[in-house]
């Protein structure tokens, strides 16, 4: 797929405050820092388009970007910072569970992971949890420039296989980096393919 426009909305404090113009839309989502925004950018070839830092805590709201005037691409905060208050962690949380559970728009939810990682609690607490509200979901590895390719894709096949213990159906999974732009085309191909059949008649995919 080829990204011709990539634009800011609008950052909301809940849901009810997001766009109501009925496109779909794809979020990411997992822990503060693991790379959400810089994917975003990477994805659409726009430095500087989601904010990014190197210091976690840096996203806070819900944030939708239209591309191609036609779908989103959702930047959300991260879960799990623990320099975080308390009550700023419960608010964020409960700001990201109430979108995932009742926004009707969203078609996929990408949930991030750092590929030089095990798998943590939180991710696996957070990922079963979306498989248990029945939320579509794909799982995306980041930062794999940081370690060798073939780390990065025995890192990221172990940690599917541990979702094996309680899942029989695994999502779909991407290795990516936005330093090296590895897995932009794949990512991009995939978002595609689900666009193409939302707007397939019933029946046909
Ligand atoms: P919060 O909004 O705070 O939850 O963080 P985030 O998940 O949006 O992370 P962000 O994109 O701001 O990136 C955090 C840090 O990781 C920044 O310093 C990025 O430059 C760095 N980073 C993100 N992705 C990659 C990557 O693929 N490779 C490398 N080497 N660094 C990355
Ligand atoms: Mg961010």
């Amino acid at each position: 797929m080829i990204i011709k426009k990539s634009e800011f909305t609008i950052s909301s404090p809940t849901v009810s405050r997001c766009p109501n113009d009925n496109k779909p839309e794809y979020a990411f989502i997992g822990r503060s820092n693991v790379g959400k925004s810089s994917l975003i950018n990477m994805l659409c070839n726009h430095k500087g388009l989601a904010k990014t830092s190197s210091k976690p805590g840096k996203t806070l709201l819900i944030n939708h970007f239209i591309i191609n005037n036609e779908w989103y691409l959702v930047d959300l905060p991260g879960y799990g910072y623990a320099k975080n208050s308390k009550t700023m962690r419960n608010k964020l949380e409960q700001m990201i569970a109430q979108y995932i559970l009742q926004r009707k728009q969203l078609v996929n939810v990408f949930v991030l992971i750092d590929i030089r990682h095990e798998q943590q609690l939180i991710d696996r607490e957070f990922i079963d949890w979306l498989g248990e509200s029945k939320v579509p979901f794909s799982i995306i590895f980041t930062k794999a420039d940081k370690i060798s390719g073939g780390r990065a894709k025995s890192n990221a096949l172990l940690w599917m296989k541990n979702l094996e213990d309680r899942w029989t159906e695994l999502p779909p999974y991407f290795v990516t980096s936005s330093e090296s732009k590895e897995g932009r085309d794949a990512v991009l191909d995939y978002i595609e393919e689900i666009n193409h059949s939302l707007k397939a008649p019933a029946g046909e995919i």
